[in-house]
């Protein structure tokens, strides 16, 4: 199925349902695949022909020291401006492929095959491409969108158990934020029903993208609505720095954190926070962590969202509808401490 969505930086070709192997857009004299280890080692025979650049597992791999090891890749394979830069792999590869192409002879066109769920639901789509810069994540970065996205859910099927988890924290965030019928029909699943339900996959890959181009179309610069994907994020990033938790985990701890924020700033009903708790428990997030709230209150302060002694924080108002405060650090401080103080869980 193919479609094509507009953003205020150029339009985007979608070939959802689609395979790899079957696609019209490069072929092996324009197009370089870009991609990482474990992929390469995978699903070695579909990269057969193509000249293909193949960087470290992990997110390790997303500096500008790897960026300049893909530049004289490149330089060697006689890259030129035709060159179409494809990035197959998760959303390390994807950031790295579209920030190289921003920059490789002041930019060539470039596309993405998502290989994650991650990748699939939010990393590839909207333009972002971040690099990591010592310990300051996606802190050199373009915004520019890819050419074409191609979904070939073939690749899923070596994914590893946890990095569905990964996805489908992210996908348990859009439910939160937008979509109180999603919310419900997760609540009604497992990872293993959408391991073994193709249709039901791709209506859930699908439903996801959906929101995040809506998203992404209305505010592709970050300015307003955007900012509600973060939900989770604020209290996740800082957690996933400091206890190198997966993103998934400290993103699912992160929306914990926020929703018993919302309910004492937004009037969430807390039967919304209870449910959320047993959504991430079944598929496989944990839901509390012994933390220290003051590391990660010092961890927040250096937060690049930060004005002055507040934080624009993503609250739930209700199931499926997110909104902007501007919490002060005192607020925030006090919320971690309640939720520090009354778990004593440690993630899986
Ligand atoms: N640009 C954006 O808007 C945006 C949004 C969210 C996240 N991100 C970035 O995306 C990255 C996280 O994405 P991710 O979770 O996909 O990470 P990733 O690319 O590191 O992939 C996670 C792991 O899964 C492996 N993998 C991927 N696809 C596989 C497959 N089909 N079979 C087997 N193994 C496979 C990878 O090798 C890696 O070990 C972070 O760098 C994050 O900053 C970017
Ligand atoms: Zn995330």
């Amino acid at each position: 199925m193919s479609y094509s969505v507009s953003f205020p930086g150029g339009d985007v070709s979608y070939e959802f349902e689609s395979s790899f192997g079957q696609q019209g857009y490069f072929n092996p004299e324009n197009g370089i695949i870009i991609t990482d280890s474990n992929i390469a080692r995978l699903h070695e025979e579909r990269f057969n022909g193509y000249r293909t650049i193949i960087v470290p597992g992990g997110e390790a791999t997303k500096t500008l020291q790897h960026i300049d090891s893909v530049v004289n890749q490149l330089i060697g394979l006689e890259a030129d401006r035709q060159t179409v830069l494809v990035g197959v792999g998760g959303g390390m590869v994807t950031d790295l492929t579209g920030f190289v192409a921003a920059i490789y002879m002041r930019g060539v066109s470039f596309c993405f095959v998502p290989t994650s769920l991650l990748g699939m639901v939010d990393a590839s789509i909207g333009g972002k491409n971040g690099v990591n810069f010592g310990d300051y994540k996606n802190m050199l970065g373009t915004i520019r969108q890819p050419s074409f996205l191609l979904f070939d859910t073939e690749f899923l099927k070596t994914l590893p158990q946890q990095e569905w988890s990964n996805g489908l924290a992210e996908i348990i965030k859009y439910a939160c934020i937008f979509d109180n019928e999603l919310f419900e029909q997760l609540e009604q699943h497992d990872i293993d029903y959408y391991q073994h339900d193709q249709t039901a996959l791709n209506a859930l890959i699908r439903r996801c993208i959906d929101w995040k181009n809506k998203t992404v179309q209305e505010d592709e610069l970050e300015n307003g609505v955007r900012k509600l994907l973060n939900f989770g994020h604020t209290a996740g990033h800082a957690i996933e720095q400091k206890y190198d938790l997966p993103h998934g985990a400290a993103v699912a701890i992160g929306m914990v954190i926020a929703c018993k924020i919302s309910e004492k700033i937004a009037g969430l009903s807390p039967d919304i926070t209870s449910r959320l708790i047993e959504l991430l428990k079944r598929y496989k997030l944990p839901a509390t962590l012994d933390f220290d709230a003051d590391e990660i209150m010092n961890i927040l302060k250096m937060d690049k969202k930060r004005t002055r002694s507040t934080i624009d924080y993503i609250v739930l108002e209700f199931l499926g509808h997110a909104a902007i405060r501007k919490l002060s650090l005192e607020d925030i401080r006090e919320a971690l401490n309640t939720f520090a103080h009354g778990s004593h869980n440690q993630p899986r």
